[in-house]
């Protein structure tokens, strides 16, 4: 009896569960290191709040693998500010306290996004100054309310177009209202993001993020001149993100590369968003062969051991996987095809790809 009062007593303080239908977690026997336990940067997994509540496996895996944590959609403004002038923190509230309760660090994703800037409502201001000062009242309000709960921020994600010009379109599709934020405010908007940024927590690390510099050197070139152009003018930033959404056949000379140079600019430097894609080719019959497989886990090494070896220690933010399991990952979905790009499966066991992982935090 005594011992039932007690159970009762430690699972009351366990996060999210309430919920008398979720299953009581599987404990997997772990002889080995977990990647948290093997790394010496900080591993994260980007992860909703609505699968740490209601998958058991889901929230097992992150609480054992990563120490960091990105909200993989519930921080950004279509969440958060649905309508004009209306605020809901919840959903990312949540979030925080799993992070907290486990002790991870917390990577805040994303305050401006031309993107997933979709409230309608923002997306439909043409007037510069509107724009302006509603992008200042966003920022202000969220790094406020995050303050103190969140180590860093992608300040700005994806501004450049693969020519390495500000983006002056929206890739969605027709009929949907674009948020040309490079056209409307002009191409120094990013600069002023990051001091509305820093204005609102002067402690969170701030950070640009963006995919394809591995394959696309002009995109490069262009973040590179806009961190020393900031440095020049004082203009706060302090870290870069790699999203890395790469495939099997992406080039490691294109990888090195793009950590190397991100490296030379002494900021921290953030894989942000790994996934390694076996299909990009979108193949309609695709099958993961043992051969992709293995593939996958030498590029998985490739990209980890050259993020170890070349990142300066002190620079090194971490490396954070885009999902946790391939049955909730975006790419398939995004690509309308089979895909099997993470490194624990679709019942949460680790794939060869997770051995690379941990291999190449071990060269
Ligand atoms: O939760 C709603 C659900 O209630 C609704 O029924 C369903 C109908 O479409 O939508 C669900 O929301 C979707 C959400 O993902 C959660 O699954 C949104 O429509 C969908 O747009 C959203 O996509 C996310 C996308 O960013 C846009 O925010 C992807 O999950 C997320 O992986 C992706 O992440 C981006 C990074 O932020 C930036 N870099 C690229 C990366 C991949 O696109």
């Amino acid at each position: 009896m005594k011992f039932l009062f007690l159970l009762a007593a430690l699972t009351s303080f366990l996060p999210f569960t309430d919920d008398v239908n979720e299953p009581i977690p599987v404990a997997r026997p772990s002889a080995s290191q977990t990647l948290a336990e093997a790394s010496p940067f900080h591993i994260g997994f980007a992860i909703s709040p609505a699968r740490i509540q209601n998958i058991a496996l889901y929230r097992q895996t992150v609480i054992q693998e990563a120490n960091s944590i990105t909200a993989d959609v519930a921080m950004k403004p279509s969440r958060i500010s649905p309508q004009k002038g209306v605020y809901k923190f919840e959903e990312a509230d949540q979030l925080i306290a799993f992070a907290q309760s486990q002790k991870k660090r917390i990577h805040g994703h994303t305050l401006v996004w031309y993107i997933d800037t979709s409230p309608t409502w923002l997306k439909q201001i043409r007037d510069s100054t509107e724009l302006e000062s509603t992008l200042q009242s966003y920022i202000q309000t969220v790094a406020t309310h995050f303050k103190g709960k969140v180590a860093s921020w992608d300040v700005v994600n994806e501004a450049f177009d693969k020519q390495g010009a500000i983006r002056t379109d929206s890739l969605e599709g027709p009929g949907r209202p674009t948020f040309n934020v490079g056209k409307i405010l002009g191409k120094d908007y990013v600069a002023r993001m990051f001091q509305y940024a820093h204005n609102a927590d002067p402690d969170a690390r701030l950070f640009y993020n963006d995919y394809a510099q591995e394959t696309r050197p002009a995109k490069l070139e262009a973040i590179l001149a806009m961190v020393a152009d900031f440095k020049r003018r004082g203009v706060p930033i302090h870290g870069l993100g790699l999203q890395m959404h790469i495939s099997i056949d992406t080039p490691d000379a294109g990888i090195e590369n793009a950590i190397r140079r991100y490296a030379e600019t002494g900021l921290l430097v953030h894989i942000s968003e790994l996934d390694i894609a076996m299909n990009p080719d979108k193949k309609k019959d695709f099958v993961p062969t043992p051969e992709l497989l293995e593939k996958q886990y030498e590029k998985y090494k490739f990209v980890v051991s050259t993020y170890k070896k070349v990142v300066p220690a002190s620079q090194q933010f971490g490396i954070t996987m885009w999902g946790v399991d391939d049955g909730t990952s975006w790419i398939p979905g995004f690509c309308k095809c089979a895909d099997n790009v993470l490194l624990f499966d679709a019942n949460y066991v680790k794939k060869r790809s997770y051995q690379g992982f941990l291999e190449g935090l071990k060269e």
